[in-house]
């Protein structure tokens, strides 16, 4: 029997922090993920990771007050000081691990201003920081000796009497359904990006955490807060890193002015990425842009910066679009990157399901609010990743494991799965749902939004439910068949596009990353809260949960 005391879903940087952590607490862990963890999608992370050091004359508190404003004060500020206050020895752990941060001249490690901070506060290597950051912790989760499920797709939570004990996974090489006994379940899978087409994230980030706590009574919060970067690339959406900006990069109109001007006086196009990305939007939409694109010039940089710190962007610009930042201006626009919403925990990743833990992009602890900071999503992994994995291994030492039939679970899920792979072919496509919904959300849950559009997405989504129904899978084996987990993925998709839809419908309000332009103020007097949904009877709940406010009064936000 394949049975563990911990259980981490997700082996991406919150959860292989979490595995190191429940390991180093005496608990039987293992990690299980469906990529091998150095492809997780804490690879793509580019240009850095915060961290208030006080012998740099930083203060945990000013970074605590930026990512607070930042998250246009709907972050509960108790969780924040708990991520502010540990980012200083998160770091120096990461370093002593062995991450070679960039240094500065001094030899000390350097940093590079990151948008809404006032300070330098953001580490970094070069401009691939997650990459390096992701090699690093797989390496401790070797030498640890995990035992880590690589290429195993978890299709369900199993539950006994609302206590989660263990989750059923498709061994991918094989096809294989095997029930994998677990006192407690730590979800770090990621967020829900390719919900949206196009997006900075990697195609396998599909909500599948969310979606599986959600369907297990979990509660997902600030769902409607979709983070739209401000410099994606033109057509792909590839991520340009705010690291550019960082380094003093402008952004342009089509006349060559530097707009953000009018938009953010002071910050510039260091304002957080909520701001910028509405500036350069409302910019598009006047006509300002060229091609739907602003620009993001690094010219004056010069050629020996740009080498040094910023050669991944560089090279995707060349490779995508033809276009070699150190000679032109590269023609951005806002794209979906983030979501800061998520499965609801507490500050030590404990969801309201008994058991079950999150952690990283998939959890709102929360943090990041309406808007989150550049470079404090890698800090909110490690940080949150090493309390769930601490948290979840003590909690497993009180208890015993749930007895449920595993024969009886095993079947049951082939016989689900085998039910969709027995379905006759209807000329329809999983790839046609998931571009036709990416699109719908894309178009009325983007950067503004409005009643009738996000009416126009919910309708759509009931069409989408009922296409998913009865799509078809074409291949019908079982060794690597991708194309059973492509429309699993869809599933999952689907109820995550779900709750975004329902809760920034819900909010009548605008902060952060959502702009309604029929409710285009903040109302603090009504909106002051979290919305939350959880699975009903016939669809998706909403109700609310009071913001926690330590020690900063909620202010209008200039930059
Ligand atoms: O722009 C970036 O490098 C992205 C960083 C982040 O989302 O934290």
């Amino acid at each position: 029997m394949l049975e563990h005391d911990v259980l981490i879903i997700g082996a991406g940087l919150a959860g292989m922090r979490a595995a190191i952590a429940a390991q180093a607490n005496g608990a039987n862990t293992a990690i299980i993920s469906k990529v091998h963890p150095v492809r997780s999608h804490s690879n793509a992370a580019q240009g850095g990771i915060n961290a208030a050091l006080t012998d740099r004359g930083d203060d945990w508190e000013d970074h605590a007050y930026d990512t607070v404003k930042g998250s246009d004060f709907l972050g509960d500020q108790d969780a924040i000081e708990v991520m502010c206050k540990s980012a200083g020895r998160s770091l120096i752990d990461m370093e002593h691990m062995g991450v070679t941060f960039n240094r500065d001249d001094e030899g000390k490690l350097g940093t590079r201003a990151f948008g809404g901070q006032r300070k330098a506060r953001t580490f970094y290597v070069g401009d691939f920081t997650g990459q390096a950051l992701l090699h690093v912790m797989f390496e401790q989760l070797i030498k640890s000796g995990i035992r880590s499920y690589e290429e195993w797709f978890v299709t369900g939570l199993i539950q006994e009497d609302g206590q989660v004990c263990g989750v059923t996974a498709l061994e991918i090489r094989t096809g294989q359904i095997y029930a994998i006994r677990a006192k407690t379940v730590i979800f770090a899978t990621g967020g829900l990006g390719r919900t949206f087409e196009p997006s900075t994230n990697a195609l396998i980030v599909t909500g599948d955490g969310m979606a599986l706590a959600y369907n297990a009574g979990a509660r997902l919060m600030d769902m409607e807060m979709v983070q739209y970067h401000p410099t994606t690339l033109q057509g792909s959406g590839v991520l340009i890193s705010e690291a550019a900006r960082g380094e003093g990069a402008y952004l342009l109109d089509k006349n060559g002015d530097r707009f953000m001007e009018k938009y953010a006086p002071n910050m510039m196009e260091l304002a957080s990425r909520d701001v910028v990305s509405r500036a350069e939007q409302t910019e598009i939409n006047a006509g300002n842009g060229v091609n739907g694109c602003m620009f993001l010039d690094c010219r004056h940089l010069g050629e020996s910066l740009i080498m040094e710190k910023l050669s991944q962007i560089r090279e995707i610009g060349i490779d995508l679009i033809g276009v070699d930042m150190i000679t032109d201006p590269v023609p951005i626009r806002p794209g979906m990157h983030y979501i800061m919403g998520g499965i609801k925990t507490d500050i030590d990743g404990l969801t309201n399901v008994p058991g079950v833990y999150a952690a990283g992009e998939c959890a709102c602890v929360s943090v990041h609010g309406g808007n989150r900071l550049g470079a404090n999503s890698l800090l909110d992994t490690i940080v949150f990743g090493e309390r769930s994995g601490n948290h979840a291994a003590l909690a497993s030492r009180d208890v015993d494991y749930v007895e449920f039939d595993v024969d009886e679970v095993v079947k049951k899920e082939e016989e689900r799965l085998q039910g969709i792979l027995d379905r006759p072919q209807n000329g329809d496509r999983v790839g046609a749902i998931r571009l036709d919904m990416g699109q719908s959300l894309n178009n009325n849950l983007a950067v503004y939004r409005n009643q009738a559009g996000m009416e126009e997405t919910l309708r759509d989504m009931t069409g989408f439910r009922e296409r998913y129904a009865s799509v078809p899978v074409d291949n019908k084996g079982s060794v690597f068949n991708t194309d059973l987990i492509f429309s699993l993925e869809l599933g999952f998709m689907l109820d995550c596009a779900g709750a975004v839809t329902v809760s920034a419908l819900d909010r009548k309000d605008s902060r952060g990353a959502q702009a309604r332009t029929d409710f285009p103020d903040r109302d603090d007097e009504n909106w002051m809260k979290h919305v939350v949904v959880t699975k009903g009877e016939v669809g998706p709940e909403i109700s609310y949960l009071p913001v926690s406010i330590t020690k900063w009064t909620p202010e209008e936000r200039k930059y």
